[in-house]
């Protein structure tokens, strides 16, 4: 059932930080319900043995090394994506990263950083997918925010990922009354934890900073 309702058999999906976490569990529900998948991450190892994988599972893989906060690498991903798929239907742009630093210690440089790799590089990523959407009149993009764009977790000390996150939220909106003409949609999604390295890693830090644990 869930099959023939959602099925985009043929469609071409491009998922951001897709080498492992959230980003290859999509790419392979995506694979799963028909998309050829562009599998594009900063992680070339990871990547490599994520798309061995989905590929050995039989789905369509093309992988795409770079940094979402690369302007340079973007515009290149998605000419590769489109000179062998022929078409971009769907962006998961979800590559992501969180520094748990408290706020009276973290460095320009560390807050300028979060900031460029979970919003600029949705905006990115979103600007360069937008552009061949527009030409195809159709598109479908799909922003990973998170709970934390919408509260501020405690005890945990990561102010820029929480303003990050508010930021795709935010940026989601524009975009979606902006391209709706154009016939794309534009939505986020806010998940609860969700057991990965990322989430790991603030566990972690967050007992050490933390005068509760
Ligand atoms: N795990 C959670 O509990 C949780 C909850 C809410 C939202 N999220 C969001 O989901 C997304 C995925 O999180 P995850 O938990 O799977 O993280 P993860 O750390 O397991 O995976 C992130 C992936 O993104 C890639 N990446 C990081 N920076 C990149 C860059 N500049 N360019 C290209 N690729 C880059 C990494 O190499 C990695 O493969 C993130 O946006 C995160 O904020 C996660």
């Amino acid at each position: 059932m869930a099959k023939t309702l959602f099925n985009i058999t043929g469609r071409v999906a491009l998922i951001t930080g897709s080498a492992r976490g959230l980003g290859f569990a999509m790419a392979r529900a995506l694979g799963e319900f028909g998309a050829r998948l562009a599998l594009f991450d900063m992680d070339n190892t990871g990547l490599q043995s994520a798309a061995k994988t989905l590929s050995t599972d039989g789905f369509e893989v093309l992988t795409l090394q770079g940094d979402v906060t690369n302007i340079n690498d973007v515009t290149k991903c998605v000419k590769n994506i489109i000179n062998k798929y022929n078409s971009l239907d769907i962006v998961v742009n979800n590559a992501g990263i969180v520094y748990t630093t408290p706020a009276e210690d973290m460095s320009l440089k560390e807050w300028q950083h979060l900031i460029d790799v979970n919003l600029t590089g949705v905006f990115l990523v979103s600007q360069a997918a937008g552009r061949q959407m527009i030409k195809q009149k159709s598109g479908n993009i799909i922003n990973i925010a998170s709970m934390s764009g919408i509260i501020a977790n405690f005890p945990h000390p990561q102010c820029s990922y929480n303003a990050s996150k508010a930021g795709v939220i935010s940026l989601t909106k524009s975009l979606a009354s902006e391209w709706a003409h154009h016939n794309i949609r534009v939505n986020s999604i806010s998940p609860g934890y969700m057991n990965t390295e990322l989430a790991a890693t603030v566990a972690k830090k967050t007992r050490l900073h933390s005068t509760m644990a």
